[in-house]
């Protein structure tokens, strides 16, 4: 009997390190308590066929879809590029029929992406640590013609319920940070449209790379190696990335000291650098940052994930934000386990944690 399965993955809040992953840098993203749930059951066909509610006509893609960016980039709607790339880089021994439906908004900068495809990969059959699965969701999205890093992904299949996820982007390592019980992650979408998000990321990677082919991985410079760049945009994004990898450690240690409003602060240093050095916020991204920031109960906010626009996201004393003030959305967001649990937790496989009988789906699904 072929067994329909069933995969849940979720999206992800970055708490601080922005812009750090493609650097050999360091972040502290947070697995949330919204996700994408995959269904899949083979039926011996060459083709795999989605369907959501985002798009209930479906889309339909050959089993053997070859792993090249000239034939993925043309596929439509976008997000069935991820579910393409993900498909020829798993390698699918039977088509069949699925389903796909999120909770996370779509485009709010909670990483419907990852979750996505670290759920599609799966439910196709995708085994091994959260490492493997997320260089593989990766590399589908690189195929798929975004120059993503491996945060989001590997966030999502190794979070940690109740704990941030610190990970060091040189060797892959991750520590699992609490985040105290008296404190409140609040997610506020800002409402500007990303229309810029890809070709201005992808200028932000080119740019770090300018500077690294200079100084060496930005992640791993110091202050004294950035007197080597002397081109002055080039500085201000390796000062970016080296500070905000200082400051990522920094609220590492003050989240485990129960230090908040330390915390808080280095978050609010995060946003002057992302806007200023960086140059991935908006003005009206700005305001909001000022305005949560003047709430009683806030400790800090910040611009999170790639920017452009996004979301916003503000660390808190539990009840601080009103998140029916916001019109655009807001929502607190509560650390939850990613969908591979770790080596350590006796479950390496994501099949082993969440391959489960395929019942009825209601609603969703879609990419950022
Ligand atoms: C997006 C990318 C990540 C990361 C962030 C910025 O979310 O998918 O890899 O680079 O932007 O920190």
């Amino acid at each position: 009997m072929i067994l329909a399965r069933r995969v849940t993955a979720p999206g992800r809040v970055n708490l601080i390190g922005d812009h750090t992953d493609y650097n050999q840098g360091v972040a502290l993203p947070v697995a949330i308590d919204l996700g994408t749930t995959a269904e899949f059951t083979p039926n011996g066909s060459s083709l795999l066929t989605f369907f959501s509610t985002h798009y209930p006509q479906g889309i339909s893609l050959r089993r053997d879809l070859p792993l090249d960016p000239s034939v993925l980039s043309t596929l439509e709607p976008p997000w069935a590029r991820l579910v393409g790339a993900v498909i020829a880089i798993v390698g699918v021994e039977s088509g069949g029929i699925g389903r796909i439906e999120t909770t996370i908004p779509i485009g709010a900068g909670l990483s419907s992406s990852a979750s996505l495809m670290v759920a599609l990969a799966g439910v196709l059959g995708a085994t091994g640590s959260a490492r493997t699965i997320a260089r593989l969701c990766q590399q589908a999205e690189n195929f798929s013609g975004v120059p993503v890093g491996i945060m989001d992904p590997l966030v999502s299949a190794g979070g940690r319920a109740g704990h941030g996820m610190l990970i060091d982007f040189s060797d892959l390592s991750t520590t699992y940070v609490p985040i105290p019980e008296d404190a409140q992650l609040v997610v506020v979408d800002s409402g500007v449209p990303r229309t810029l998000r890809f070709t201005e990321y992808a200028a932000r990677v080119a740019e770090c790379e300018a500077a690294a082919s200079i100084i060496g991985p930005l992640g791993l410079a110091d202050d004294a190696d950035l007197a080597g760049l002397r081109d002055k945009r080039l500085h201000r994004r390796a000062h970016h990335v080296v500070s905000e990898c200082a400051r990522v450690r920094q609220v590492a240690a003050a989240l485990a000291d129960g230090d908040l409003e330390a915390a808080g602060s280095r978050l609010v240093e995060s946003h002057r650098s992302l806007a200023d050095d960086f140059e991935v916020s908006t003005p009206e991204v700005d305001a909001l940052v000022d305005h949560l920031c003047s709430l009683d109960g806030v400790y800090g906010a910040r611009v999170t994930g790639a920017g452009f626009g996004g979301s916003v996201v503000a660390l808190c004393r539990p009840g601080a934000v009103d998140v029916r003030a916001f019109p655009a959305g807001a929502r607190i967001v509560v650390p939850s386990d990613g969908t591979v649990a770790d080596a350590d937790r006796g479950n390496s496989e994501v099949g082993q944690l969440s391959a489960a009988p395929a019942g009825s789906l209601g609603a969703v699904a879609g990419a950022d």
